[in-house]
């Protein structure tokens, strides 16, 4: 079967899923090349121990029109040439709708992990995506019992099947391990729990000046209580950069860095006070890590971490962000509820559930 990943998130679920995959199927892994800066790409095959991508297709950055149709045309006769029984694609980026499409084109079944998320705002490209993928998908693989009611709510639910989330089994794996490997808190010079540590990179909060602003006063209002260390995604720099903003960081608390490698980021996240994020991966891996989380954002997909108390949805309102820190739990407050992601064994089932669904 073909595989194809593009950018960070796919590479981590990727690593929990390929090595169970390869024990039943044989896999070609083929990488877009939508992330190519090797800080968002090369460090997570090497850190996450996965087997390198057999084929590369460097399509590169563009518009969402610019970006799929390059994947679609380098895809396409790749799909011809290997003629695989099956394609896998993971989560909802435009690499994920790329798979998608040549493989409903090219007449090969679908398989869609992490099916079924929804956020119910369709101003997010990946819900677009999100849509059209399962739509197409003929095995449906979800992360939740929720991604699997809201497909019976669009009349999918017969191609679905709860595996569990296949990140919460690299975070749960890694996360002992970054703490070991991981110098990132003597690099930067942090305690344990004396910061917070913040990402933002959708677009909804970040290509508009003035949502950016907002964006930046939450994390000051932060750094009132914890200095910020700000890992910056490649997007969010240039735009921080055109409104002025980054040289102000380090007066109010905010420390800028390079976007980090897995291990570094998820050491970082376990040893915070808080996570401020519009990420869906880094809300989950909060939650694992018992840190609390404030979620940039007016819905999650990760509901269970709202509903289990250790995320916030705050959207870009500053005035939240005092009174939700000091709500939520302090970190490690209890033991980590793995099992409502699958208890770190997620990759298995979903090799399992793709090697039955072949036979
Ligand atoms: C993409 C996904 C998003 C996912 C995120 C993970 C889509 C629509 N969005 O967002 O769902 O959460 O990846 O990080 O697929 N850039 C670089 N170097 C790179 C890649 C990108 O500098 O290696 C810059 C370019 O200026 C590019 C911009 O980042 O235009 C945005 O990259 P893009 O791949 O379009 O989307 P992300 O914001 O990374």
């Amino acid at each position: 079967m073909v595989t194809v990943v593009g950018n960070r998130p796919q590479f981590v679920k990727a690593a929990a899923v390929s090595t169970h995959l390869r024990e039943r199927v044989d896999e070609v892994l083929v990488h877009t090349g939508q992330h190519y800066d090797p800080e968002l790409s090369d460090v997570f095959f090497e850190q996450l121990e996965m087997p390198t991508p057999d084929r590369e297709l460097e399509v590169g950055s563009g518009s969402h029109a610019e970006q799929t149709a390059a994947i679609l045309t380098r895809l396409e006769p790749l799909v011809r040439e290997l003629q695989p029984d099956a394609l896998l694609v993971y989560g909802d980026t435009n690499s994920t709708l790329g798979g998608a499409l040549v493989a409903a084109k090219a007449s090969v079944p679908l398989v869609h992990v992490e099916a079924g998320m929804r956020s119910w705002d369709r101003a997010m490209p990946e819900e677009i995506n999100r849509l059209v993928v399962d739509s197409l998908g003929g095995l449906l693989l979800c992360s939740t019992e929720t991604a699997l009611k809201n497909l019976h709510e669009e009349g999918l639910s017969s191609h679905g099947v709860v595996t569990g989330d296949v990140m919460a089994d690299v975070a749960l794996a890694f996360g002992p391990v970054a703490d070991e490997r991981s110098d990132v808190l003597e690099r930067l010079c942090l305690e344990p729990q004396a910061y917070s540590v913040a990402t933002a990179h959708r677009p909804g909060n970040v290509d508009y000046p003035e949502r950016l602003a907002l964006v930046v006063e939450v994390l000051e209002r932060a750094a009132e209580a914890a200095p910020v260390v700000f890992p910056v995604h490649p997007r969010t720099r240039a735009r921080l950069e055109e409104i002025g903003a980054l040289e102000g960081f380090p007066e109010r608390g905010i420390t800028p860095v390079e976007p980090l490698g897995y291990l570094d980021m998820t050491r970082l996240v376990r040893a915070a006070r808080a996570v401020i994020t519009d990420s869906g991966g880094l809300q989950k891996e909060a939650f694992l890590a018992s840190v609390p989380c404030l979620t940039m954002r007016e819905e999650t997909e990760w509901v269970e971490t709202v509903e289990a108390g250790w995320n916030r949805l705050i959207g870009l309102r500053p005035e939240a962000v005092e009174g939700a820190l000091a709500e939520l739990p302090a970190p490690g407050a209890t033991s980590p509820a793995a099992e409502i992601y699958g208890g770190g064994r997620a990759g298995e089932r979903v090799a399992e559930a793709i090697a039955d669904w072949l036979n």
